[in-house]
């Protein structure tokens, strides 16, 4: 790997530096429409793996776990719903000033129409404790996971059940009050409606194009009517999804490959985010990977992967951040940015890559606010379950324990010299 290049310029006064997590990917213990679906899939995956994923780098050492049921059931996890506070002293000892997670929907109205004071009291809590350590909570309302009830109801297929979410978004913000500002309404709709509704791999794991783009829709709209209820309580509130977007780039001259490059940006990005950005108040982007164009086809360099076998580029965070600038001019928050990386040997490479492509768009112009990395711990990567490791800090889910990976300790180094400049 070549010399890592300086960290050296100034960020915004008031830059938020911080982690990311997800209810459901963390917290254990969950009851919800994706606890359903592990238990009924498990075997299958498991016995699938080597057909899925039998072709990563990583194979070799993942496969014990990736052939095993156990991996594909969330269960309890880092246990973090309990473990919270031991939590957010690792942000604090990274000196991070920003948090970025999602309230669990299932503990919060588990029954329709039944709010569940003990869950509404947690997250008040917990939103306390991170505001007592000078941490910005930034907070995710939905991150994939569905209550049972609703998901039996049709989930977000139905224009009809947007009203439930809607209603659900303005109990939890009128509960939590200004104890949160940045507020994340869908986490990745676009993600969630192909994996669900196309691909087969998440819940209800269906194959319909006009399901996933009225999915797409239900959900734009579940953004608008919630974000309209949100700043009715308090025009404070700062309100977006979070986007996910990867950067397409040609992998040669030829105009097929430029043009096909630019149609497939179109359509991640602009065609999607055109349907949300009115009601954003600033433009949460996840960054993950790059896909290089030939012809029309994506065909990725296949010597640098993660852990996940995507090609590795966290340098183009760049050119995102001044795409999606130049082109909707509202300030712009990283809220999920990282990699799977068990071994820890490429996410010191990754973080100082990704500072000096945020320095570049700032120089550029870029309002760029803040940079929440994913994640916080390891956790439950979805259809993946839990062998990928993307979490800062390690955790040993046999004993609970976490320990803060090399990278991180050099990373809060990192970020204590930076907003001390
Ligand atoms: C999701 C996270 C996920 C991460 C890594 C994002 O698509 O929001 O929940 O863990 O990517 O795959």
């Amino acid at each position: 790997m070549s010399e890592l290049p300086k960290i050296n310029s100034k960020f915004p006064k008031r830059f938020l530096w911080g982690a990311a997590t997800a209810a459901h990917q963390v917290e254990g213990g969950n009851h919800n429409q994706w606890t359903i679906w592990e238990l009924e899939n498990a075997k299958t995956r498991a016995a699938q793996s080597d057909f899925h994923i039998g072709d990563y780098d990583s194979w070799d050492r993942i496969k014990k776990q990736a052939k095993d049921p156990d991996n594909y059931v969330s269960g309890n996890l880092a246990n973090h719903y309990s473990n919270y506070e031991e939590d957010f002293d690792l942000l604090q000892k990274m000196h991070m000033n920003a948090y970025r997670f999602s309230v669990e929907w299932s503990r919060i109205e588990p029954i329709e129409g039944a709010w569940n004071a003990e869950a509404i009291a947690h997250y008040k809590d917990y939103a306390d404790e991170l505001k007592r350590r000078s941490i910005e909570p930034v907070v995710t309302l939905f991150h994939f996971t569905l209550p049972i009830w609703f998901a039996e109801k049709g989930g977000f297929e139905k224009r009809s059940n947007v009203k439930y979410f809607t209603r659900f978004a303005k109990k939890i913000v009128s509960e939590l009050g200004l104890r949160v500002k940045y507020i994340i309404t869908i986490n990745e709709p676009e993600v969630y409606a192909m994996s669900s509704y196309y691909y087969q791999d998440w819940p209800p794991a269906l194959h319909s194009p006009y399901k996933t783009w009225r999915v797409i829709n239900n959900l734009a709209l579940a953004h608008k009517q919630s974000a309209r209820a949100i700043h009715s309580l308090n025009r404070r509130y700062k309100v977006s999804i979070a986007k996910s977007s990867a950067y397409f780039y040609p992998g040669d001259n030829a105009w097929i490959s430029r043009v096909s490059a630019s149609v497939m940006q179109y359509f991640q990005d602009d065609y999607i985010i055109k349907k949300f950005i009115q009601h954003c108040d600033f433009l949460g982007v996840n960054y993950y990977l790059s896909n290089r164009v030939y012809g029309y086809r994506i065909h990725n360099p296949e010597d640098h992967l993660s852990d996940l076998n995507w090609a590795m580029a966290p340098g183009d965070i760049q050119y995102i951040l001044e795409r999606l600038y130049g082109k909707y001019k509202i300030p712009i928050i990283i809220t999920e940015n990282g990699l799977a990386d068990d071994q820890d040997i490429n996410r010191k490479w990754w973080i100082t890559q990704t500072i000096v492509g945020m320095q570049n768009a700032i120089k550029k112009g870029v309002e760029l606010e803040g940079y929440l990395h994913w994640s916080l711990l390891d956790n439950f990567e979805w259809a993946y379950g839990k062998w990928p490791r993307f979490g800062l800090a390690e955790v040993d889910y046999a004993t609970g324990k976490r320990s803060l990976r090399q990278s991180a300790r050099w990373f809060g180094g990192v970020i204590k010299k930076l907003r001390e400049l």
